[in-house]
């Protein structure tokens, strides 16, 4: 959602703000800019709408050799992608790049044309920008102009600033949206993640509500809204500079496919030995098991996916009743929360503002927060009253994949020490899932990864359609609704997931001679009612897709389009049967390998798909 990155230091900060924007673009991708202080301290400035390379072509060879700078990659929200609209945006005194939203602009923006201010963008970070100027005129103080400007903007944002004639000083403000500071051996920065400057340094701190950092090249200076000092750690990050590189992969999101065994047995074994009441405290879980507490799980998209499959689990495992929400929706239905409820926030980057939110107000109402997330540090693992970590590591494509396989080995390893903590589950079995999680599935998973080529040919299937439709009962049916979000989000295939007994119900007059249908079968004991809601669709003209365990028979005449997965799960002593249970994380792993070659097909650009970001930092 927006990059910001700022460089001072000895050497020429133009290049080291390219390649942070290079590393930042997966947060929004639509138009870059960077603006400089030259050798007289004058702010210069050069953007452009489109991509990066667009920015590196106008720049030309000859990079401005100054030490000083800001840059921007970003994610539209007031405005469409354009010149005009690209950060930095400058007067003659102060250049600021921002992400987030000023949400009171509109108000500020009439105030400032009355003071005889003009505008010439669409957008809420010029009102920043000519509020910033306006008390910097006044002040003739950067930092009071900032804590003055602070003062007045509502909203989430970070915001870096540089002013005319303070050469080498680097502002960095965090109201809500994230920001970091990083101290290289030839100087400092400032981006909106780390990964910007890994290539330079690991040693950082996170800005924290409110603050203001002045950096300069010798130091670092953090103050409050009220200008009292603060101190910081300084943290040394935990990723190495290979996450963020494709490591022989044509693209982030097959390389992070593949990593997928590996995390998924990391995962599982980082949450084997951890007892319950590490996660959620006995008091609330006894309530839970004694059906007095409820659980709920908010998140969204893909992340909201890995929640349903949860759901499933708990339920079937624990037997306690989930509900499961939007984060987005949740916020704003005035829910029915009490002490005693569990509130469990999924995120990948632990920085959505709808999952922030969520779990601020369900803390104002004394609601017990356990977050799983895949950012140590984040505003989310910080804030949550337990943090539980997935270790997928940096997830760089825009479409989620390892993370949502680690928040699934979460969801499972949660659901397996609830029921067990409720006497529903045996030792044994719980044993068997933990186990099963960080041996079998990793290499249930690598063998499907392995089968890339028959998944191609299913994905020329579709690269050749432009609507399509996923179908599933039980825990297909909520496999496949992230199945269909995969495609859609990197192919722009029109996709729809459906329970498959709900197609006839109305969606089924859309299936014409030729729709593709991708149906899930993994659950044994719905099989027969998928089959049969499939032979509906053939008898319409639909082509199938069929991604099914291999106990499971399909008829002949289904069976020309059928990717068969082996069946795993735990055999032996358990209360029930478990035998397909690890089946959905094979069958993800499909759908994505699926989504991924059809987009490849269509010749998308898979990495960065178009209108999105990784981090959704604005509701
Ligand atoms: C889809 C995708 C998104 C995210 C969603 C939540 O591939 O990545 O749907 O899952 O924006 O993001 P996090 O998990 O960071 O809260």
């Amino acid at each position: 959602m927006c990059g910001i990155i700022g460089y001072t230091g000895s050497g020429s900060c133009a290049e080291k703000l390219l390649r942070g924007l290079d590393r930042l673009e997966y947060r929004g991708y639509d138009s870059s800019g960077i603006s400089w202080l030259d050798e007289k301290g004058k702010i210069k400035t050069v953007k452009s709408s489109g991509r990066l390379s667009l920015l590196r072509e106008k720049l030309g060879e000859a990079l401005p050799k100054s030490s000083c700078g800001i840059g921007h990659t970003r994610w539209a929200t007031h405005g469409a992608p354009s010149d005009e609209n690209a950060h930095p945006h400058c007067t003659d005194n102060v250049s600021v790049v921002h992400n987030g939203i000023i949400e009171n602009y509109f108000s500020l923006k009439e105030e400032l044309i009355g003071k005889g201010y003009t505008f010439d963008s669409e957008t809420d970070t010029e009102v920043a920008l000519k509020l910033i100027d306006m008390y910097y005129k006044k002040e003739k103080d950067p930092l009071s102009a900032l804590t003055s400007a602070m003062s007045r903007l509502k909203g989430s944002f970070a915001l870096g600033v540089i002013f005319r004639g303070r050469e080498g000083e680097l502002y960095a403000v965090r109201v809500g949206s994230p920001l970091v500071v990083a101290f290289g051996d030839d100087g400092n920065y400032i981006a909106s993640d780390i990964h910007a400057f890994l290539d330079k340094t690991d040693k950082y701190f996170r800005l924290e509500e409110g603050e203001i950092a002045c950096v300069c090249p010798r130091g670092v200076r953090v103050t409050d809204r009220d200008g009292r000092e603060r101190s910081k750690e300084i943290l040394t990050a935990e990723f190495s500079l290979s996450a963020a590189e494709k490591g022989g992969y044509p693209h982030f999101m097959l390389k992070e496919i593949h990593e997928e065994p590996r995390i998924i047995s990391d995962t599982a074994r980082s949450m084997a030995e951890l007892p319950i009441d590490k996660i959620i405290p006995w008091d609330i879980l006894d309530g839970i098991i004694k059906e007095e507490g409820n659980i709920r799980i908010v998140a969204c998209g893909t992340a909201m996916h890995a929640g349903l499959i949860g759901k499933y689990y708990l339920e079937k495992f624990a037997r306690v009743s989930v509900e499961v929400s939007y984060a987005s929706e949740f916020r704003y239905s005035d829910p029915i929360m009490h002490q005693g409820d569990v509130l469990i926030l999924i995120s990948q980057s632990g920085e959505t503002a709808d999952t922030l939110a969520a779990l601020r107000m369900a803390k104002e109402r004394g609601v017990f927060t356990l977050a799983v997330v895949n950012a140590v540090g984040s505003a989310i693992w910080r804030e949550a009253d337990r943090s539980l970590l997935t270790l997928a590591g940096p997830e760089i494509a825009v479409a989620s994949t390892k993370a949502y396989s680690a928040q699934l080995v979460l969801m499972y390893t949660l659901a397996a020490k609830i029921a067990r903590a409720a006497g529903r589950l045996s030792e044994e079995a719980e044993t068997a899932i933990c186990r099963g999680l960080s041996d079998t599935v990793p290499k249930a998973v690598e063998g499907i990864a392995a089968r890339d080529r028959e998944i191609k040919r299913l994905a020329e299937i579709l690269s050749e359609q432009d609507n399509a439709f996923f179908i599933g009962r039980g825990i297909d049916r909520y496999l496949v609704t992230e199945g269909s979000l995969k495609l859609k989000e990197i192919s722009y295939i029109h996709s729809e997931a459906y329970p498959a007994g709900e197609l006839k119900h109305g969606t089924i007059s859309l299936i014409t001679e030729g729709t593709p249908v991708v149906a899930v079968i993994t659950d044994k004991n719905v099989a027969d009612k998928t089959i049969s809601n499939i032979k509906e669709v053939t008898a319409r003209g639909g082509e199938m897709i069929i991604i099914s365990s291999d106990d499971i028979d399909i008829p002949p005449e289904l069976s020309k389009t059928v990717f068969r997965i082996p069946s795993i799960g735990i055999k032996g002593n358990c209360e029930k049967d478990y035998s397909g249970i690890f089946i959905p994380f094979s069958a993800a792993t499909a759908l994505q390998l699926l989504a991924y070659h059809t987009s490849v097909l269509r010749g998308c650009d898979v990495d960065r798909p178009r209108n999105l970001a990784k981090s959704v930092t604005v509701e």
